[in-house]
């Protein structure tokens, strides 16, 4: 296992360009099952998550070859209804293979993602919505199976749930519904720009939606779908975690090749902070030109603040002077950067779902453990400006979402290495 070291202290310039977004590839290189022709989809980020997904698509059968930032995926007719556990448990976006599944073979067996070290996290809402769409479903020996009886009919969803929408619950039956017979209405659909990369992406093969981007979505079923290219977005989570690191070093960076528009949230929270933060068409320049103030963030669905961004955010506040305070609305338990932060000085204090942010003068370099891959980048903020090394272990988190991160940082100008533990 790889650790990485951080010599804090150094301020953050220049300019850096933003990979694809993983959370948008994902879902779309499980689109691509929907037909038997090749699709092309580029701007592919090389991370753990997006190889994962590779592997499962070559274990259900078709073909994909990632080189250089551009994926070719080409199911053919004999594709596996079997998602298995051995992938499924190392990437939960694994179960987005569910409803192109369905819609293509009629059938579908997916193992049921496990554990995750930010809170529980049910399926149920996707269950609920292929049932609706006329699946059986089957629970049995930690595998899900889904059935079309006889073949999968568009149907009205609401899909709310004890959060709110869910994003690959929305993507997973829209993905059903877009070879269903009829029409399906998603009510409650989530509005996250990577499901519209991923309504874009299925337009793009053929399929008929309308409202991506808004909480309904109309699906009129068509009986295939053909292969096509794409080119995904650019991750607003990398982007804004960058954000974070101008902020946190008092540095001052050009962000390019991203979607300032995704971040209106984000850029709020930091301009209210004290942040300066210039808009361009594809870029943001983020500056620290004065004394930092408290924040007071709700991690939301989109348009919110999202709670990719909350651990990134609290590394902030703990060198923030004054009491911020974060409340986590999605996920109510993904605080575990909180005691590794402590371990680093950082003084907050947990409310049920909110944290309580004091913020101190410095932090002091530290060995730190990542527990999952935001968690990762907010000790990595924090080590940039802490004093003296920290050590981050457990690095394999960093690499299922951020793409060459060290190499990123040290073109910045941070002294970050990585050693094998
Ligand atoms: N939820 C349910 N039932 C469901 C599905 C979700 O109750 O069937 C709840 C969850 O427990 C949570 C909320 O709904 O409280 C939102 O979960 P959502 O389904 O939207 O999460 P997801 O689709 O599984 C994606 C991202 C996450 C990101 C969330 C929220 C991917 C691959 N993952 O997960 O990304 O945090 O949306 O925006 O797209 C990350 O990149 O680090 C990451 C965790």
């Amino acid at each position: 296992m790889d650790k990485i070291i951080i010599q804090g202290g150094m301020r953050l310039k220049g300019e850096i360009d933003v990979s694809g977004s993983k959370n948008a590839v994902l879902p779309i290189m499980a689109a691509a099952l929907l037909t038997e022709e090749e699709s092309v989809i580029e701007n592919v980020p090389s991370l753990w998550d997006v190889h994962t997904m590779v592997k499962l698509l070559r274990s259900l059968g078709a073909k994909a070859i990632l080189e250089n930032g551009c994926l070719k995926v080409k199911p053919g007719k004999n594709l596996k209804p079997l998602a298995p556990y051995k992938l499924v448990k190392t990437m939960r976006a694994s179960v987005c293979v569910m409803g192109p599944l369905l819609a293509r073979l009629g059938e579908v067996e997916v193992s049921l993602p496990g554990g995750c070290a930010i809170g529980p996290r049910p399926i149920d809402l996707h269950l609920k919505g292929l049932e609706a769409l006329n699946a059986t479903i089957d629970i049995q020996h930690g595998y899900v199976r889904a059935t079309a009886n006889k073949k999968l009919r568009g149907a009205e969803i609401y899909l709310g749930g004890a959060y709110g929408s869910s994003v690959l619950a929305t993507g997973n039956v829209m993905m059903a519904a877009v070879l269903a017979a009829g029409k399906t209405v998603i009510e409650n659909a989530a509005c996250e720009p990577e499901v519209v990369d991923l309504a874009l992406f299925l337009k793009k093969m053929g399929a008929k939606i309308l409202g991506e981007g808004s909480p309904r979505l109309e699906i009129e079923g068509v009986r295939k779908l053909h292969g096509t290219d794409y080119r995904v977005i650019p991750d607003r989570i990398e982007a804004g975690t960058f954000m974070f690191a101008a902020a946190i070093t008092g540095g001052d960076l050009l962000i390019r090749k991203m979607e300032p528009t995704h971040l209106n949230a984000v850029i709020d929270k930091l301009r209210q902070a004290g942040v300066r933060v210039d808009k361009f068409k594809n870029a943001v320049r983020v500056r620290k030109t004065g004394r930092l103030k408290p924040m007071d963030i709700t991690t939301l669905p989109y348009p919110a603040f999202p709670t990719d961004l909350q651990a990134q955010a609290m590394a902030l506040m703990a060198v923030t002077p004054g009491i911020s305070v974060i409340t986590e609305k999605i996920y109510p338990n993904r605080f575990m950067h909180v005691p590794e932060l402590g371990r680093m000085g950082a003084k907050v204090y947990l409310e049920g779902p909110s944290a309580i942010v004091h913020g101190v003068k410095k932090l002091s370099g530290a060995p730190v453990m990542a527990s999952d891959l935001r968690a990762s980048a907010a000790l990595v903020l924090a080590g940039l400006v802490a004093e003296g090394a920290t050590e981050v272990q457990r690095v394999y988190h960093l690499d299922r979402g951020y793409e060459h991160l060290e190499q990123k940082l040290t073109s910045l100008g941070a002294s970050i290495r990585r050693e094998k533990e």
